[in-house]
């Protein structure tokens, strides 16, 4: 696997492999790699002729108090992983390279910011948008994945790339999970102790929700007071819950056709994040 850090030699990489009518599929990380992010590279592999995986802490998509600066790097152990599953070129820009003193453009979505995280992380969904825009010019894959852990982000991307004309084909590969159930993060790796079990409790709300919806629950304020209960202890503070349209991401009013329950919630210091779509 090759380690490319500047853009020009990224280019003229995908310029040769293009050239011998290959296909690129494009994985996009932040690093701190776990079977997660390895779900898509194997779902790339798949797929594609050539696998390229990035590697970049984008701080347009940090708020000034968030965790920009202690967002765990461990670089070689992520090399390693994605050598084992034969990814062809890891892109590793620097921040300068990516965001230089003077950057100008920012991609806003509309609408589908409005809901669920985008308001508590203001400014956050532009910074994705921006950066994938940015990646997606230097790799010019034909096939980019995501994983559906983030499922906004997944509609955003979708959103972008449709509205502006990318010619890429975009892959949502299912949330990979725990044994018992918690979604994986590279934030897994703030919880201490109990809290890891009390991080579970989020996946065990969208559960319970989930589990109403299928025996036949049809209001969505019934759908979320069942969530909210399994909640309800000291040791996680919610910060949303919805049940909304897997399409616009605005919270329903019924519950007819396919849903999405997401949330978002603290265990101490670490902000979680999950989704389950259940489709009826
Ligand atoms: P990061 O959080 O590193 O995630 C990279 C990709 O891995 C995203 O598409 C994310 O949804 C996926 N992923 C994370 N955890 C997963 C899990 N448990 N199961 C399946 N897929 C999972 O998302 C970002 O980075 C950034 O916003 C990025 C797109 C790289 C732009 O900076």
């Amino acid at each position: 696997m090759q380690v490319i850090r500047s853009p020009i030699a990224l280019r003229s990489w995908v310029k040769r492999v293009k050239k011998r009518g290959e296909t690129v599929g494009f994985v996009p990380t932040m690093g701190a790699l776990h079977e997660g992010h390895l779900s898509l590279v194997r779902a790339a592999r798949r797929e594609c002729d050539k696998v390229v995986v990035s590697i970049f802490v984008n701080p347009l998509q940090f708020g000034p108090k968030e965790d920009f600066n202690r967002y765990p790097k461990p670089f070689s152990d992520d090399k390693i992983l994605l050598q084992k599953e034969k990814a062809d070129l890891l892109f590793f820009p620097s921040v300068r390279t990516m965001v230089p003193d003077v950057f100008l453009t920012d991609v806003t979505v509309g609408c589908l910011t409005d809901y669920l995280c985008g308001p508590f992380r203001p400014g956050h969904f532009e910074g994705v948008a921006t950066v994938c825009a940015k990646l997606f010019n230097l790799v010019v894959p034909d096939a980019v994945y995501f994983g559906q852990k983030d499922y906004q982000q997944t509609r955003v991307v979708a959103q972008m790339l449709k509205d502006l004309d990318f010619p890429i084909r975009m892959k949502v590969v299912p949330t990979v999970r725990e044994k018992n159930g918690l979604a994986m993060s590279s934030r897994n790796r703030y919880l201490k102790g109990s809290e890891r079990e009390s991080a579970l409790l989020l996946y065990r709300a969208l559960s319970e929700g989930k589990a109403a919806i299928q025996k036949g629950e049809r209001n969505p304020s019934r759908v979320l007071s069942r969530m909210k209960a399994v909640l309800g202890g000291p040791k996680v503070k919610v910060q949303y819950l919805s049940v909304a349209d897997p399409s616009t991401l605005a919270p329903l009013s019924r519950i007819k056709g396919s849903v999405l329950l997401a949330g978002a919630a603290y265990v101490g210091k670490t902000r979680l994040i999950d989704n389950l779509l259940v489709r009826i």
